[in-house]
């Protein structure tokens, strides 16, 4: 079948479009015929990897839509032909190929109102978003009652703070305050329904003043968490949470969280996969509850930024974009 493999030699990582092997269903697995991924950070870090001496050309990808072709000998839930899409697990090999295995606890239907590259935009980051909301800081969904609480996003133009903003103002009782750093990033976040946005490059304190929000309930970091630390505990209210996805660069104080009794978690959207922890399904639940909201139009899709079909030339376009940390929404291939 057709992949794009990432080959490591003496002057690095490159690229390339290759031919390998069809690869076989294990007893959970499903095999998807791909038409659709998108990249994310994490294809950057996996590609800068040091590659172990022996190791095999390697399919980088964790964000797919497609068709099941094939079904293991243990599957339930799906059948050939059925339309789906997932991020699956780091541990095994990505969906930047013609098909791919996953295990079916971490697939979903595709919403029946996107195409294929609208849904491939989709599931890492709202996967990503949909844990660090309502699992790890544990917000309570939507009552209709006044916005009284706080979310700040920090990174909302990106791939993850996209759907972020989206779930928090449509599932939530929060106002919204999302962060970005040029005109047009601020007017993707308004546009998808921010209440207010404020600007990442400047003194958080002051500005959240400005707004008439001086203390957030919730932080959701979508950056490098210590660069920020003092800044995060300085804005958020007593008893708020803090939740960041990116690791840090330095020790963070957790002392600095002591006085206002904060909470502090990590969210990873592969720990379910890489445990295989008891509840591993419920990556299935999420991305069934959001194919729902985007069939009902609650929420839309992600997708910015259709660059062409998979292939080398098109997937190192997307690199070089990703690389710049200045992506608006999802970028696309399929
Ligand atoms: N732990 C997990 O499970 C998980 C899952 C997904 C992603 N992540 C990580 O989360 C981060 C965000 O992912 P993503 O897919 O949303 O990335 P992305 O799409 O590449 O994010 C791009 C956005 O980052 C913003 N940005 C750049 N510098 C920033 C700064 N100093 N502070 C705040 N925002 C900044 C930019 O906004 P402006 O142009 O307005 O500056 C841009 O819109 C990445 O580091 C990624 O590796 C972790």
């Amino acid at each position: 079948m057709k992949a794009v493999v990432i080959r490591c030699n003496a002057s690095g990582a490159a690229l390339q479009d290759a031919e390998i092997e069809m690869p076989a269903c294990g007893p959970n697995d499903l095999c998807v015929a791909v038409q659709a991924v998108s990249v994310n950070p994490i294809d950057l870090k996996m590609a800068r990897a040091k590659p172990a001496a022996d190791e095999k050309p390697r399919v980088l990808g964790w964000d797919a839509a497609g068709t099941v072709h094939a079904v293991g000998s243990e599957v339930k839930d799906f059948s050939i032909g059925d339309r789906v899409y997932y991020a699956g697990s780091v541990l095994r090999p990505g969906c930047f190929s013609e098909f791919h295995l996953v295990d079916e606890r971490l697939v979903a239907p595709a919403p029946r109102s996107l195409s294929w590259v609208e849904a491939a935009a989709l599931p890492l980051s709202s996967l990503a978003a949909w844990e660090a909301l309502f699992d790890r800081m544990r917000i309570p969904q939507r009552s209709a009652g006044a916005r009284a609480k706080a979310l700040l996003v920090l990174g909302g133009a990106g791939g993850v703070g996209s759907m972020a903003i989206q779930l928090a103002v449509q599932l939530t009782d929060l106002h919204v305050v999302a962060t970005a750093s040029r005109i047009e990033s601020r007017d993707h976040c308004l546009a998808l329904g921010a209440h207010a946005v404020i600007d990442h490059t400047a003194p958080l304190a002051p500005q959240l003043k400005a707004l008439g929000r001086p203390q957030v309930a919730y932080v959701l970091c979508l950056t490098e968490p210590s660069a920020v630390w003092s800044d995060l505990a300085t804005v958020l209210a007593p008893f708020g949470h803090l939740c960041a996805l990116v690791e840090a660069a330095a020790p963070l104080d957790m002392n600095l969280l002591r006085a206002k009794s904060l909470s502090f978690s990590w969210e990873g959207m592969f720990t379910r996969a890489m445990f295989k922890t008891a509840d591993m399904v419920g990556q299935q639940d999420i991305l069934r509850q959001l194919a729902q909201a985007v069939d009902a139009g609650v929420l839309k899709t992600t997708l910015k930024h259709h660059l062409g079909p998979v292939d080398a030339r098109h997937l190192m376009h997307a690199h070089a974009l990703l690389a710049m940390r200045r992506t608006i929404g999802k970028i696309v291939l399929g």
